[in-house]
């Protein structure tokens, strides 16, 4: 039974148009774990240039400082593109926005691809920062799309993917990364412009996946209210308008589409905008359940004044869902995971590790194993619980690791509990905090304000994944085997507001989700006075 309505709602278009979307996740992941097995590969490369150009070795405080930055820049680049999905999201649509990002990932893999042809370590630090700048508008996209073309029922499961195209593009850099496939002296460029591939089969296939009909669906809206509000100004065309009106109340008093189709009111563009790309994700001519919840999440819309960034923080109904927003992204970062991922190398061998680079692959196929086992429980256990077990999970672990290399001095056979700390680690923040942030960042807003809550989002994700990128190497030199102790600190102290602040999202509609914080925020949906223009759609114009 279970197992049917999941083939009747996972259609082959909807997953080919997730699987498709899931490339730039892919990327993202890819780009992310590209530097760590390498690093000392290319620094040799970045120490032979500088002796080149000036006539001496590089001393140890420059090649820290420009290998972090090597590292680090991407997620500057990250911080900017996940700041324009909104404009560009809302400007070109979900799929286009995605197959025009594509231009910056050819771009990237030319400037990483050619730097040592050119001896320049310059071209390899702007290739990442341009790579960056691609995954951070990933980060954004990949996320809404999925959310928005799924059943409600499928959402956490599906929004998992994104995150399993992160890990999978983790674990793909380190395999390439191991000395006998590209991670040696004389073919570290290709593993670095290796991001072309997947661009181009992105480029190809994306073109037939439909767009996200909820955004045509608010896109025709917009139309409409452009309209309405220019009819408005023309006494002339006063009466058309009052007919259009009524027309469009007609339709959204429709909830069977069949009834819909056939009905002599097929032409409101709202409906007929969403259609064929709904029928082709479902697969079936029955698509009444979606869009009875797209036209109360579009209803919602048109009482909702139009949400700028701004306003997500004025609004005390936007105050709180921002506020979860952006600590559950903090907490993704902030629990100190890119540390692992960016320099899990360099960890085990302190660490005592004999094959570091064997123990970075551990720890990606660790953490591909656990994304696939959150996948599978996310709608059965929910977000909130999963969040707040990985959390605790993870700040046990980090407490082991720093025991671990404290006592590695006295007792050899502590790497293997490193190891194993390291593993547990990983293994807690795929169970929650690794997916859910993405996800549910999309959930926790209406379709209005949704696109500016993702930039900002992603925004506070990328500025922290920058700070560690940037900073470990200087406070680990500071710290020493302590360094873990801050993010176990961090941890701790997410879980105590992930357990009295973030709501469960699971199995309700956006529109549900969204009323809840109004309610709490004490805004009944009363209180949004609706915009003039927008009244005439409803139908509240006191002439008709
Ligand atoms: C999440 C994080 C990313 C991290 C990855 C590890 O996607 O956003 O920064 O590298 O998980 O699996």
């Amino acid at each position: 039974m279970l197992v049917s309505l999941w083939e009747q709602q996972v259609t082959p278009q909807l997953m080919m148009a997730v699987g498709t979307a899931v490339i730039g996740s892919l990327q993202f992941g890819y780009n992310t774990g590209v530097i760590n097995a390498p690093q000392s590969i290319i620094e040799n490369f970045y120490n032979e240039t500088w002796s080149e150009r000036f006539s001496e070795p590089i001393s140890q405080t420059t090649l820290t400082a420009l290998w972090s930055l090597s590292v680090a820049i991407f997620s500057v680049g990250g911080m900017f593109g996940s700041f324009s999905v909104c404009i560009l999201a809302n400007r070109f649509g979900r799929r286009n926005s995605m197959l025009v990002a594509n231009v910056l990932a050819f771009v990237a893999a030319a400037f990483m691809g050619f730097s040592k042809l050119a001896t320049s370590f310059e071209m390899l630090i702007i290739g990442r920062f341009v790579v960056g700048l691609y995954s951070g508008l990933s980060t954004g996209f990949v996320p809404m799309y999925i959310e928005e073309i799924s059943p409600t029922s499928h959402r956490g499961a599906l929004g998992t993917l994104h995150q399993l195209g992160v890990v999978l593009g983790i674990l793909v850099a380190q395999i390439f990364g191991i000395e006998s496939i590209m991670g040696n002296a004389s073919l570290w460029p290709l593993l670095l412009g290796f991001t072309l591939l997947p661009a181009a089969l992105q480029c190809i296939v994306l073109p037939l996946c439909p767009e996200s009909p909820r955004y045509l669906l608010i896109n025709c809206n917009e139309e409409s209210k452009a309209r309405s509000s220019e009819t408005h100004t023309h006494t002339h065309t006063h009466t058309h308008t009052r007919a259009n009106s009524r027309r469009v109340e007609a339709v959204m008093k429709f909830t069977d589409v069949h009834l819909l189709i056939t009905s002599s009111f097929v032409t409101s563009r709202e409906f007929n905008c969403c259609l064929p790309d709904l029928i082709k994700l479902r697969g079936t001519d029955d698509v009444s359940e979606d869009m009875q919840e797209m036209k109360e999440e579009s209803q919602q819309m048109m009482r909702e004044k139009k949400v700028t960034i701004p306003e997500l923080f004025r609004s005390p109904v936007y105050r709180q869902p921002i506020l979860v927003a952006i600590m559950l992204q903090l907490s993704q970062q902030l629990s100190g995971i890119n540390a692992v991922f960016y320099y899990s190398t360099g960890i085990f061998e302190r660490a005592g590790v004999s094959q570091p680079v064997y123990a970075t692959i551990g720890a990606g196929v660790v953490n591909t194993a656990f994304t696939v086992v959150s996948l599978f429980v996310v709608e059965r256990v929910g977000r909130r619980p999963l969040h707040l077990i990985g959390l605790m999970g993870m700040a046990v672990s980090s407490i082991f690791l720093t025991t671990a290399m404290a006592l590695l001095d006295q007792f050899s056979w502590m790497s293997y509990v490193s190891i194993a700390a390291i593993f547990g680690y990983v293994a807690f923040f795929e169970i929650g905090p690794g997916p859910i942030p993405w996800f549910i960042v999309a959930e926790l807003f209406s379709q209005g304000p949704r696109p500016a809550a993702i930039a900002v989002a992603g925004f506070c994700n990328w500025s922290a994944n920058f700070l560690v990128g940037m900073c470990f190497q200087y406070v680990e030199q500071l710290c020493g085997p302590y360094v873990f102790i801050i993010f176990a600190v961090l941890l701790l102290g997410f879980f105590v507001f992930t357990y009295f602040k973030v709501p469960e999202t699971n199995g309700r509609t956006f529109d549900e989700i969204a009323a809840d914080f109004r309610l709490s925020a004490g805004q009944g949906a009363d209180k949004y006075s609706a915009p003039e223009e927008f009244s005439t759609l409803r139908g509240d114009d006191p002439d008709l």
